[in-house]
């Protein structure tokens, strides 16, 4: 078991990586010191795999058990579907004291931490995270939010679980598809912050692509994740500077997600959105094109970059209205180089573009 600290001051919480400790929750939960009542926050996928250990073992240190579920998939990452959450917290009994497990992948974690944070002015929760998307990125740092019809993310509140407790077994069940996705945001923990972790990729991405990576290197990789989210969010906790270089990708990413009406994983539509900022960049000057090129041939093996059919027009339109845009201007986080992650304001329409035009072909081969 890895236990790594996320230091906040008063909201400083720690991150625990095992394989095979979801039984162990309750304890952990108990020793944190949460009330007595707690409601586990999950989808019916997730429900049937992993509710009755989770439940089980809440119940033997103790709590007294609720479940709360939602539909699954990001279409219902909406404010009625949390709406219908706080009802059941209500229902429930759920009081000041209480608290919310979430179990599940990013978008139970999401939506199951805003309705913590806003379930009477905010109650602890705890991170379960089931996918790699949510074991890597997702459950660690306190964004939580719903989407909106005009955005993604759109409506949404900081705040900081109690404790985020990873069972990478339970990865096992995850879809090939959904596990690929999910290492797009490694590639760009490693690119922005972790050269170690690059070479680490370039050396045993095949082990990924055919899941024999085995427990050891698999627990090792997630905790590096978390550890580099961790630091980024201990110095920047609300995006005032240095956590925008977490938005990787996102840019172009999130614009290709909300065009393809959600049905691209979001770490499909990010892959696309690094690759069309790695030429971005090089256009600029910024980047040599053999560091460019590292990052393709990691996207090339992974093979998860994907596409949405939409205009550019559709896409500048849905980038102007993203919340990471600001005055009008839309923002991109750039490589300069391995570990060299700068925001950028200055990226003309041209630019993006070229960017775009390259990454689909990238994408359609
Ligand atoms: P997801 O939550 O939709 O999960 C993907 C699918 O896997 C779902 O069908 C889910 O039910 C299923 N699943 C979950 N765990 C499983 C398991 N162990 N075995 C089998 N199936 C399982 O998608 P995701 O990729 O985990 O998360 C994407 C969401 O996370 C997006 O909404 C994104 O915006 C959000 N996100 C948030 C942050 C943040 O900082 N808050 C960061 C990154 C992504
Ligand atoms: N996933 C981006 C962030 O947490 O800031």
């Amino acid at each position: 078991m890895k236990e790594m600290r996320v230091g906040l001051g008063d909201r400083s919480y720690s991150i625990h990586v095992g394989h095979g400790c979801l039984e162990d929750v309750g304890q952990a939960c108990k020793d944190l010191g949460l009330g007595q009542r707690l409601a586990i926050i999950t989808n019916p996928t997730v429900a049937d795999l992993y509710l009755e250990p989770v439940e089980r073992s809440l119940g033997a240190a103790g709590f007294s058990v609720s479940v709360a579920t939602m539909a699954d998939g990001e279409e219902h990452k909406t404010l009625e579907t949390a709406g219908r959450l706080h009802g059941d917290l209500i229902e429930g009994g759920l009081d000041r004291g209480s608290a919310v497990v979430t179990l599940g992948g990013g978008v139970v974690g999401d939506v199951g931490g805003f309705v913590a944070a806003t379930y009477m002015r905010g109650i602890p929760f705890v991170q379960v995270p089931t996918t790699v998307e949510a074991q890597v990125d997702a459950s660690v740092g306190g964004k939580t939010a719903v989407d909106h019809a005009l955005g993604k993310n759109m409506i949404g509140a900081f705040h900081q679980p109690g404790l985020v407790w990873i069972d990478t077994e339970t990865l096992k069940t995850l879809p090939d598809d959904e596990f690929l996705a999910g290492m797009a945001e490694v590639v760009k923990h490693a690119l922005i912050r972790d050269s170690e972790l690059v070479d680490f990729l370039d050396q045993h991405v095949d082990t990924l692509v055919d899941r024999t990576i085995g427990a050891e290197r698999l627990d090792w990789l997630i905790a590096r994740n978390c550890a580099i989210k961790a630091s980024v969010v201990e110095a920047d906790e609300t995006e005032r500077g240095l956590r925008e270089i977490l938005n990787y990708g996102h840019t172009i990413g999130h614009a290709i997600e909300a065009a393809s009406g959600f049905k691209l994983k979001h770490g499909q539509a990010v892959a696309a959105g690094m690759v069309a900022n790695g030429k971005i960049a090089v256009d600029k000057g910024v980047l040599d094109r053999t560091t460019c090129e590292r990052q393709e041939a990691l996207f090339r093996r992974l093979g998860i970059a994907r596409w949405a059919g939409a205009t550019s027009e559709k896409l500048f339109d849905l980038m102007r209205s993203d919340k990471k845009t600001r005055d009008g201007v839309i923002r991109f986080v750039l490589l300069h180089g391995i570990e060299k992650a700068v925001s950028h304001d200055d990226v003309t329409s041209e630019e993006i573009e070229a960017g775009m035009a390259y990454a689909r072909s990238f994408v359609t081969g």
